[in-house]
């Protein structure tokens, strides 16, 4: 597995609250051995996408099957989840909108994305042998993922409309609308699982770019090469 020193993944505490500093209004710069990744506002805005997300699954879920009745309990029953699921999946829509036009910029995939994003590449990348140093701030898998959230999210939501207001619509409809918008959450909730997997345990020092903002030197170079050099000036191989 990838590693990096512990050590690199602490910061000074002094050049760290600078960092932190920094990263409420500003990305992409270099403080003391941390490059700051996210600003403030972008991490506000991806952590209302993931708890709305949760919300609308653990409602949804016992609206889908008996078997996870046991969920509606979170929320104080059946009844209360049923009102509260579709307001949840228009507050996660309206998120990923503002989550969708802060990282749209940066999210275009280049030849070498689409190169990575084929089962070959992926492999390497699983295997931890993609020493690509084209790896710009977010990956193939990273831009993948953004798009796929986006296309999911505006099929879950035309779906979830449909199954809101059934009348509206024939029968046709209402019918494909369920198993599309069945279809849409479960493999989004896959998705997700891995964007969790790769964004916690697999990859460390990654959490924090989320959190703290910032993400240390030795992670950027090992992770996001070409980004690195862009952030930092410094030239390839050296
Ligand atoms: C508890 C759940 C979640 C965790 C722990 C998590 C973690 C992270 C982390 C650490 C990053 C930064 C990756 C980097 O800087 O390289 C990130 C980025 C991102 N997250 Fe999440 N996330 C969660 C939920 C979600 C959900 C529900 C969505 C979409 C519906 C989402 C969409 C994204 C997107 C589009 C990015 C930018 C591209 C990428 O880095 O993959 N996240 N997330």
């Amino acid at each position: 597995m990838r590693s990096i020193p512990v050590a690199d993944q602490r910061s000074g505490s002094g050049m760290g609250d600078a960092a932190m500093a920094r990263a409420r209004s500003t990305e992409d710069v270099v403080v003391g051995d941390e490059i700051v990744r996210e600003r403030l506002s972008a991490r506000v805005v991806h952590w209302i996408v993931a708890l709305t997300f949760f919300v609308c699954l653990f409602t949804g879920l016992p609206i889908w099957t008996p078997y996870l009745g046991f969920l509606a309990h979170l929320f104080g029953g059946l009844h209360v989840c049923r009102i509260l699921h579709p307001w949840a999946g228009v507050a996660f829509a309206v998120a990923s909108v503002f989550m969708f036009v802060q990282w749209v910029s940066q999210m275009k995939l280049t030849k070498a994305d689409r190169e990575f994003i084929t089962p070959k590449g992926m492999l390497r990348y699983f295997q931890y042998r993609n020493e690509d140093a084209d790896v710009g701030k977010y990956n193939g898998g990273q831009k993948l993922l953004f798009w796929a959230a986006a296309l999911g999210t505006v099929g879950l939501l035309i779906t979830g409309l449909v199954i809101w207001f059934p009348l509206e619509f024939p029968q046709w409809v209402r019918e494909a609308s369920y198993l599309l918008h069945d279809a849409a959450f479960s493999l989004f909730f896959a998705m997700i699982i891995g964007h969790i997997y790769l964004g916690t345990a697999a990859e460390p020092g990654t959490f924090r770019s989320m959190i703290r903002g910032t993400v240390t030197k030795s992670w950027a170079r090992l992770h996001h090469p070409r980004w690195y050099r862009e952030v930092t000036g410094e030239k390839a191989g050296g």
